[in-house]
């Protein structure tokens, strides 16, 4: 028997999902919403493009959807630098618009998440500009980092801390008075000790699970704290949002506490709502502090984000993540790319080692294969995945943008780590033909390649091995077997090549060849899906370079 691709008849009657714990192996799909759709046609996304297209998310077969910022925001920093944290941009619509995509999501059973900045604010919201106009000695200023300088007049900043986005981590007002900011001067640090911060952002949190949502991705959660009398780092380390250093200003235990009361807040509401943290934090187990009973819900595992592609590595790291998670009873989190790394379709078409922030298109056919894999394996596993707006379609990084048009701070900044990530947030193409294929009726904010047609939402509908019906069908499984993404436990088969993985869940078998040689390897069962064609015959299959199949066995 030969099968190509999928099998589409019906693996699993399909019982209605427990909407407790729902997080637990929920498939949450983030949406960043200046890149997603533009329902005016001004060339940047909206919340209306957004509530436009949610039926899309729920026939892809998603859970939720966490939408990045669309606050009140200069956009120094996409958003994540926020003005006025109760009130929408106008570049992405009003209040009433949020509302009508968190109505609409929930009328469609999807859930939405949003997302929480607490580690700074922008330099246009009300307290920092009242602080600065103020003047040293402003009260204001105990609400953010304010210092005096180093030097014979103040004129060295106060310790030696670097921002993530390139330069010093301190900005001197003319006043003479320098503050902090981990990221780009527009970014000012909140001061966390600060009891008017804890206090307002726990009504942020109240105004939000008002207006109906199911929970909270939470910006930098490993920064709110820093340690005490800010002390320099010292021996010039280079400072990395992915670290395995310990610093001063990352992974303090001050922040669990806040995450504490944070909880007492959510639990208040009724719903089974969520927050989930962006902490970047030197290992799994310093993560899983994050998701103790009365903190946090999930947190990324940036750790497989980084993983090469290599069965070895990949091994290793399911097998730590899942063991950190178990002690507190997490489910692990898996995600292959966001809007600030560049996406795995083009990672995985580089060689290994590059890091995360990759500046060449590499092999793009070699890259779309593993990438496809990579999504069947993530989909396999046990926990909630996270997957980013145009992966299903297996978009590249667009990695030849000019300069002039790119917009990541990091870019402009000396040494930023992060500057190449407007690559990943290229407007996703929805039809084949006509202004911005399909993301509005007017331009799009970034230029699309010209290959963005072919990629788009209607050139793959109804083509069975496009990477989208891929993704579709591996979604309807995932929700046909709801053990599949539930559980905490894998079971590994040791006698496959190197190279190759397999592992077994309940009624379930994943065979994954991550090497550029096809093998030969017996059959474990009734092929449900595979990300390339396979050919299964006489109980063997040969499994093509590149490649994962799913097994009903
Ligand atoms: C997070 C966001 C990133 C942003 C940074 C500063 O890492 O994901 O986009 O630049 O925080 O808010």
């Amino acid at each position: 028997m030969s099968q190509h691709f999928t099998d589409p008849s019906p693996v699993y009657a399909s019982p209605a999902r427990e909407a407790a714990d729902w997080w637990r192996h929920a498939v949450i799909y983030q949406v960043y919403p200046r890149s997603f759709a533009d329902s005016d046609g001004d060339g940047t996304g909206d919340l209306q493009g957004v509530r436009q297209r949610l039926p899309y998310l729920r026939d892809l077969g998603v859970d939720a959807v966490w939408l990045s910022p669309f606050y009140a925001s200069p956009q120094a920093d996409g958003g994540y630098d926020v003005a006025d944290y109760r009130a929408v941009d106008p570049m992405y619509g009003t209040l009433l618009d949020a509302d009508a995509v968190i109505r609409d999501a929930h009328a469609l059973g999807l859930r939405i998440i949003v997302d929480l900045v607490p580690n700074h604010s922008s330099d246009q919201h009300e307290w920092f500009k009242r602080a600065v106009a103020e003047g040293p000695g402003s009260p204001l200023r105990d609400r953010y980092h304010f210092r005096t300088g180093k030097g014979e007049h103040g004129e060295l900043p106060p310790n030696d801390w670097e921002s993530i986005f390139g330069g010093p981590a301190w900005t001197r007002l003319p006043d003479g008075e320098w503050y902090l900011h981990l990221f780009a001067p527009e970014q000012p640090d909140l001061n966390w000790e600060h009891p008017a911060v804890a206090d307002e952002f726990r009504s942020i949190l109240r105004f939000w699970l008002d207006m109906g949502v199911d929970g909270f991705r939470v910006d930098v959660a490993h920064g709110l704290v820093k340690a005490e009398g800010l002390p320099d780092l010292g021996g010039g380390d280079q400072l990395k949002l992915l670290g395995n250093a310990v610093m001063p200003f990352f992974d303090q235990d001050g922040v669990h506490e806040i995450y504490r009361s944070w909880r007492l807040v959510l639990d208040e509401y009724d719903g089974d709502r969520i927050f989930v943290a962006e902490a970047w934090t030197p290992t799994v187990e310093r993560t899983a502090l994050y998701v103790r009973p009365d903190e946090l819900h999930q947190a990324f595992n940036f750790q497989y984000l980084s993983a090469p592609w290599e069965a070895a590595e990949l091994r290793r790291l399911i097998d730590s993540s899942l063991d950190a998670m178990r002690p507190v009873g997490a489910p692990a989190t898996w995600v292959l790319s966001n809007h600030d790394v560049t996406r795995h379709a083009t990672r995985y078409a580089n060689p290994p080692g590059l890091g995360t922030q990759i500046r060449t298109a590499g092999d793009r056919e070699l890259g779309l294969r593993r990438a496809r894999a990579a999504t069947l394996l993530m989909l396999a596993l046990p926990g909630s995945a996270y997957l980013y707006q145009g992966e299903e379609l297996g978009l590249p990084d667009v990695t030849d943008l000019p300069d002039e048009v790119r917009q990541d701070p990091s870019f402009f900044r000396a040494q930023g780590q992060d500057g190449f990530r407007d690559g990943c947030r290229v407007p996703i193409p929805w039809t084949r033909t006509g202004p911005s294929y399909g993301f509005g009726d007017g331009g799009s904010w970034l230029p699309q390649p010209d290959a963005w047609g072919e990629l788009s939402v209607e050139a793959q509908t109804g083509v069975p091995d496009s990477t989208l019906e891929m993704y579709r069908r591996a979604l309807a499984v995932r929700r046909e077997l709801p053990g599949l993404g539930a559980g905490t436990d894998v079971t590994w088969h040791d006698e496959l090549p190197a190279g190759i993985l397999r592992f077994d869940r309940p009624g379930f078998a994943c065979t994954v060849n991550t090497t550029g040689t096809a093998v030969r390897i017996a059959a474990p069962g009734r092929m449900l899906l595979a990300s390339g064609p396979v050919t299964v015959a006489d109980g063997r299959l040969d499994l093509p370079a590149d490649t994962t199949v799913w097994w009903a066995v």
